[in-house]
């Protein structure tokens, strides 16, 4: 994937800017890795990898952040200002050379969606289009790595906790998969006016999850349901603010609805790899599991 100009990565310093910055990097393509804080940026060092500072709520620092940059990808934290903050950068890119933007949404993004993030999703999605910038909507489904924030009590009691039915079925995405289709929409012709669905390989259920840790941990793992003012309560007693934790419960609440088990071809057709399995994660992440850190 040869590529010319730098391509700004927003959101550089989170899970899937990270690995999208190593890929792009490993292939030999030139990055701006905007970062607030600079201090957070000693894990993106990597040739052609250039740091700069610069806030979504900053638009003199995403003017000059767009400066000789003719693709973007934009991805900030799930957050009630993010159509905001997303908006500084699609008015920034407007001002500049009218970049192609390969927006980072989620599945199900929608005007009427009953989870607010994907509302607030698909109103950025819409600036985007209506600002006349090219764009590629990529819209993934729930993360693998969403679990590694249960791998002190996998690793401690052999037990992970969620408001989802235990046999809900979702196709778990890994977010390396998602990182290599937004490389390769970021870098090759032929993905602009696109909007791509991300998924895992299978539609996997919780149940599934505990017992495919259980045989690559080689202990019993199970998965807990808990009733969802239950799970609120746990969340908010870990500092998540209540907005986000209805939301979580939700969300959760729509994936028991059924609608989270569609399978696409996206990994492959657009990211050119294999889509990673639950198991190959596990494997991977087993050592977060292992440890009661
Ligand atoms: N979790 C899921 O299952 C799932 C599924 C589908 C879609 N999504 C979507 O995925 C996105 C999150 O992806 P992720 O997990 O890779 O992100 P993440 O790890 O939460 O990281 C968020 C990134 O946004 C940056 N950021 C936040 N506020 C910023 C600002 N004002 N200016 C510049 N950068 C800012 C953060 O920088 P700092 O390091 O400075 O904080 C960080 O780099 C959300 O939009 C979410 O809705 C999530």
């Amino acid at each position: 994937m040869p590529h010319g100009a730098p391509i700004l990565v927003t959101g550089a310093t989170g899970n899937i800017g990270r690995a999208l910055v190593k890929q792009l990097s490993a292939a030999g393509v030139t990055v701006k890795a905007l970062v607030r804080d600079p201090g957070k940026a000693a894990a993106l060092q990597a040739p052609g990898v250039e740091i700069v500072q610069g806030d979504l709520a900053d638009s003199a620092s995403l003017d000059a952040a767009l400066a000789g940059v003719d693709h973007v990808f934009l991805l900030s934290a799930m957050q009630p200002n993010q159509v905001e903050l997303q908006g500084n950068l699609v008015e920034a890119a407007r001002r500049a050379g009218r970049p192609h933007i390969v927006k980072l949404s989620v599945y199900g993004a929608g005007p009427d969606a009953p989870v607010p993030f994907a509302r607030w999703h698909w109103q950025t999605e819409q600036q985007i289009e209506q600002a006349g910038l090219p764009f590629t909507h990529l819209r993934p489904n729930n993360f693998m790595q969403n679990l590694l924030g249960q791998g002190r009590s996998i690793a401690a009691q052999g037990v992970f906790y969620d408001s989802i039915g235990a046999d809900t079925q979702v196709s778990q995405v890994d977010i390396r998969d998602i990182a290599a289709v937004a490389a390769h929409a970021l870098t090759e012709p032929g993905h602009a006016g696109k909007t791509y669905h991300i998924m895992g390989p299978e539609a996997i259920t919780n149940n599934d999850m505990a017992a495919t840790l259980s045989g690559v941990l080689g202990k019993p793992v199970r998965y807990v349901e808990v009733a969802a003012e239950d799970y609120k309560r746990t969340l908010m007693g870990y500092g998540v603010p209540e907005w986000l934790a209805d939301t979580l419960n939700a969300l959760n609440a729509y994936y028991d609805s059924g609608y989270g088990a569609e399978l696409t071809d996206t990994v492959r057709a657009v990211g050119k790899k294999e889509p990673i399995a639950f198991a190959q994660f596990a494997r991977d992440f087993a050592q977060t599991f292992k440890t009661p850190a």
